[in-house]
């Protein structure tokens, strides 16, 4: 390495030492562990994208992506999807406190017409079920030809309703999980792999907002 390569790689280090001081990175630590990483949730999604173009071959299909959580799957799955693909979104939320599902709120509707189509409905997570036994009968209405749903993340310790996904890309534990699309009242969705969230994190938010 030349001199100059020598000082241009200190610097680069001193920057990113820098940022860290400035807090950069910082929130991180608010996560515990990482219970599945970067490489896991790729290696998944390129085993998920070939289950499903075994399924959908010789079909034309609409994937319809629940807002927001979904955003990281969904551009990771379809980008591996060697299919032709229409691409859709439902926006629905919970207005809960960030680790029950609560009232459900539909925030967009479906633009595409997908009467008599195959639709792959995707999802970050699959957890009560309560979001899913709302939206599919709202999807049903529309006469589609046949649905499936897919999600990177299942908590069947946690179903109350029964719903159940043809494509699970890992069944995990009841742990509050974030990143990846996954939220703790809207922030760690842009971390790269799936996390456990420190208790003290949510309990600390719980005992701020939740009535005594
Ligand atoms: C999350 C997630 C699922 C839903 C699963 O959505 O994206 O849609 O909860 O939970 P359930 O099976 O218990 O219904 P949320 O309402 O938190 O909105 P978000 O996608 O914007 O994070």
């Amino acid at each position: 390495m030349s001199k100059r390569e020598t000082q241009n790689s200190k610097r680069r280090a001193f920057s990113r030492r820098a940022a860290r001081k400035r807090g950069g990175g910082e929130w991180r630590k608010e996560v515990e562990r990482v219970l599945i990483t970067e490489e896991q949730i790729s290696r998944r999604i390129r085993i998920l994208a070939r289950e499903i173009e075994r399924d959908f071959r010789g079909r034309e299909l609409v994937v319809v992506s629940l807002l927001n959580g979904t955003v990281m799957f969904l551009a990771d799955l379809i980008r591996h999807l060697n299919l032709p693909l229409r691409l859709d979104f439902m926006g629905v939320s919970s207005y809960g406190l960030g680790t029950e599902s609560g009232d459900l709120v539909f925030t967009k509707e479906l633009r595409l017409d997908v009467r008599g189509r195959d639709l792959l409905l995707v999802d970050d997570i699959l957890d009560t079920g309560k979001t899913m036994s709302r939206v599919l009968p709202k999807i049903r209405a529309l006469k589609p030809r046949r649905i499936k749903i897919c999600v990177l993340l299942d908590k069947p310790s946690r179903r109350v309703e029964k719903i159940r996904a043809d494509y699970v890309g890992f069944e995990i534990p009841d742990y509050f999980v974030v990143g990846y699309g996954l939220d703790f009242a809207e922030r760690y969705r842009n971390l790269p792999f799936v996390g456990v969230l420190h208790p003290h994190i949510y309990k600390q938010a719980c005992q701020q907002i939740c009535p005594k």
